[in-house]
């Protein structure tokens, strides 16, 4: 659509059963900042909307696995969530929640509207049945045996030890997560929307419509799903977390949450209005709106057949323009999942990289997975960071600031020659909005760096330094690069918002429009004087990236891990070090209790070379009388410690019991007290 005239633009919304990684944001809503970013800075009228989808499966997962309600489950992660999405400088009009009262009604009147224009069809079909907790039960809640590789606990949809997708007729012995018993069928009826009957017009609309201008990935998966023919699909189930299925006759029934999430965006566009005393119909049904949705490849099929068929069976509403569906960001060459904490989690990064934010996003930008998947790397974040952000755009940015300080005492100087550079310079918003127009992030950012790579190349030939008895020409040298600088620090904000805004603030320079950048000969003019510089981007030092594959690596550990409580392996020693420790069989021959010490016991061990006083913990697992006479392994060459001013002269070995207690470590025969242990 050419000159629309506002924009609606909408993320994804998250389930919030859980917080958001960088998947999420190379998915999605990184992307979508700097398109709107760049949006607003055109004056464009547009909004950008997110918010939390609290229903569906995901949710009552989580709330069951941690032993609590989907409500206090949403309302913590939705918190986190919006928080994390702030402190990235995701720059959302509306953050809104699909738990809200305004949505619950909104969605539940969408459905009416269709129900009462005759659009979905009634379907009795049988659904498994949990006969004790007398509720229906989705695939997810049926537990059984995985065909493929005999998991005991695959899911009825799928089997997360090998992957294989699952129907739950395939279990062997499947059984109901909610109460053990083992499911049965039973009918149901459930509100379908024939998405048969919307074929001819999702053809000509989408493949035909749009075969130019959509992303070849989301194109593709279309046109394989419209090939392989549409059916009816249910808009209602029988659960009991979501929007209520406003009619009399579907008592314990709701919504299915991909009815109900897209709906949000509506929702959420009718909150922000109310908010901000705007009307939100335009946005949602005027002709010249233009609509994009923000998507990860997974969510493909909802927003470009399911919610397009809603809307067009509704008739009130328009079409999204553009769909740019993302493939996935990897993490270190392997899938991120959630389950097994294999992610980059934003709120943790925000933690560990305090004011990085804009590292983050420049690298996600650089490897945003537009057409294929990508991978996320420490090593590739540190490279990016230290030569592109530090080398290129930091060094130039910092090499303009300090010479113009050291030369015209940080004040703008004359331009006394007509630099080619400066005439090239309006082409770099022209092209990074042309890629930006075509969803193009990558390239839009490579083009940026352009610009950095041509002032430090600038500076390289020119030699500023070299040139002091010539003035008029270092003023015209350097009345160029500020422009160049100028422009950079322009341009950065859709990509990198807290840099722009600290680049601003040393240049002394507001943020301009974006076509204004486009034609514009000069940004900051001569006698403009600058603040002071800062730092902008600093070196991120190896150890610090160590830590992060680190920490990755106990996540592997941890995954591997046949007891997953059991501590991680301490660092490694030698063998020498092994040999070291002397430890001893040994016979306790007394045990009192140390006096005002719940814990303490002293007692007499012969450890066949000696007898000796040891002080140990265990009073509250063992009676005194029920260690006389007992073997023991006793660490023998531990240094002398004094315990409640009592000299022990050893260790006892012991471990910890599942109840708490404690058990010695002894040999399974009799054995002579002074044996070595080796
Ligand atoms: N919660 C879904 C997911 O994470 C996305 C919902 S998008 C919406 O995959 F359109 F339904 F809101
Ligand atoms: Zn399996």
């Amino acid at each position: 659509m050419n000159n629309p005239k506002r924009y609606t633009v909408t993320t994804a919304l998250p389930y919030a059963n859980g917080p958001i990684h960088i998947g999420h944001l190379a998915g999605v809503y990184v992307p979508a900042d700097i398109y709107v970013r760049y949006l607003r800075r055109k004056g464009a009228d547009v909004i950008m909307i997110g918010g939390s989808d609290e229903h569906g499966i995901p949710i009552t997962i989580r709330a069951r696995k941690e032993d609590t309600t989907p409500q206090k489950i949403v309302d913590r992660y939705h918190e986190l969530i919006k928080e994390t999405m702030m402190n990235l400088g995701i720059s959302f009009d509306f953050y809104a929640r699909t738990s809200s009262p305004v949505h619950h009604r909104n969605s539940a009147e969408f459905f009416l509207d269709l129900y009462n224009k005759g659009k979905f069809i009634e379907e009795i079909s049988e659904q498994y049945y949990d006969p004790e907790a007398k509720e229906f039960l989705a695939d997810r809640y049926i537990i059984g045996e995985c065909p493929v590789c005999h998991n005991e606990n695959a899911y009825g949809d799928q089997c997360e030890n090998c992957g294989s997708s699952l129907s739950p007729n395939e279990l062997i012995n499947p059984h109901s997560a909610l109460s053990g018993a083992k499911p049965i069928l039973k009918t149901t009826k459930n509100w379908y929307l024939p998405l048969n009957e919307y074929e001819d017009f999702l053809k000509e609309w989408i493949l035909e419509g749009h075969k130019n201008d959509w992303k070849s990935n989301v194109y593709g998966q279309v046109k394989s799903w419209i090939d392989d023919g549409l059916k009816p699909r249910a808009m209602t189930r029988d659960l009991n977390w979501g929007v209520k299925v406003p009619l009399p006759e579907a008592e314990g029934k709701v919504l299915y949450v991909w009815f109900d999430a897209p709906i949000g965006y509506i929702s959420a566009t009718q909150e922000w209005a109310e908010a901000s005393g705007k009307d939100w119909k335009p946005y949602w049904q005027d002709e010249n709106t233009k609509l994009v949705h923000f998507i990860g490849k997974d969510n493909i099929v909802f927003h470009c057949i399911i919610f397009p068929c809603m809307l067009k069976a509704h008739g009130d509403y328009i079409l999204p323009d553009n769909v740019p569906a993302n493939e996935f960001m990897n993490l270190e060459n392997d899938k991120i999942s959630t389950s097994r904490n294999w992610a980059v989690w934003a709120h943790e990064y925000l933690e560990e990289f305090p004011g990085q934010q804009d590292v983050l996003r420049y690298v996600l930008t650089a490897n945003l997975p537009e057409n294929k998947d990508n991978n996320f790397t420490w090593t590739d974040f540190q490279t990016k960071n230290n030569s592109e952000l530090v080398g290129i755009l930091g060094n130039f940015i910092n090499r303009v600031m300090v010479l113009t300080e050291k030369y015209f005492d940080g004040v703008v100087p004359e331009k006394t020659i007509a630099f080619e550079e400066l005439n090239q310079l309006k082409d770099f918003p022209k092209n990074i909005a042309h890629y930006l127009e075509k969803y193009e992030f990558r390239n839009a950012l490579h083009e940026y760096m352009n610009l950095a790579r041509l002032g430090n190349q600038f500076l390289q030939i020119q030699e500023p330094w070299k040139k002091q008895d010539q003035p008029e020409e270092v003023k015209g040298i350097m009345y160029a690069a500020v422009q160049i600088a100028a422009m950079l620090a322009q341009l950065s904000e859709p990509f990198l918002p807290f840099t722009a805004e600290k680049l601003c603030k040393m240049f002394d320079m507001k943020l301009k429009n974006w076509n204004e950048l486009e034609t514009s000969a000069e940004i900051l003019p001569a006698l403009h004087r600058f603040n002071k510089s800062e730092l902008v981007f600093s070196k991120i030092e190896d150890k610090t990236i160590e830590a992060q594959i680190q920490k990755l690596q106990n996540t592997k550990t941890k995954n591997n891990m046949t007891n997953p409580n059991a501590e991680p392996q301490k660092s490694e020693i030698t063998f020498e070090d092994f040999t070291k420790i002397d430890m001893r069989i040994g016979t306790i021959l007394e045990a009192v209790k140390v006096e005002n010490a719940d814990k303490l016991l002293k007692m007499k061990v012969d450890t066949g070379i000696d007898v000796r006083t040891i002080v140990s913990g265990i009073a509250q697992s063992f009676a005194t009388e029920e260690l006389i006479g007992k073997q023991v392994t006793v660490l023998v060459n531990l240094a002398p410690r004094k315990i409640r001013g009592i000299e022990s002269q050893g260790m006892l070995l012991l471990t910890d019991k599942e109840d708490g207690k404690l058990s010695f470590l002894v040999p399974e025969e009799k054995t002579a007290n002074g044996s070595m242990i080796s």
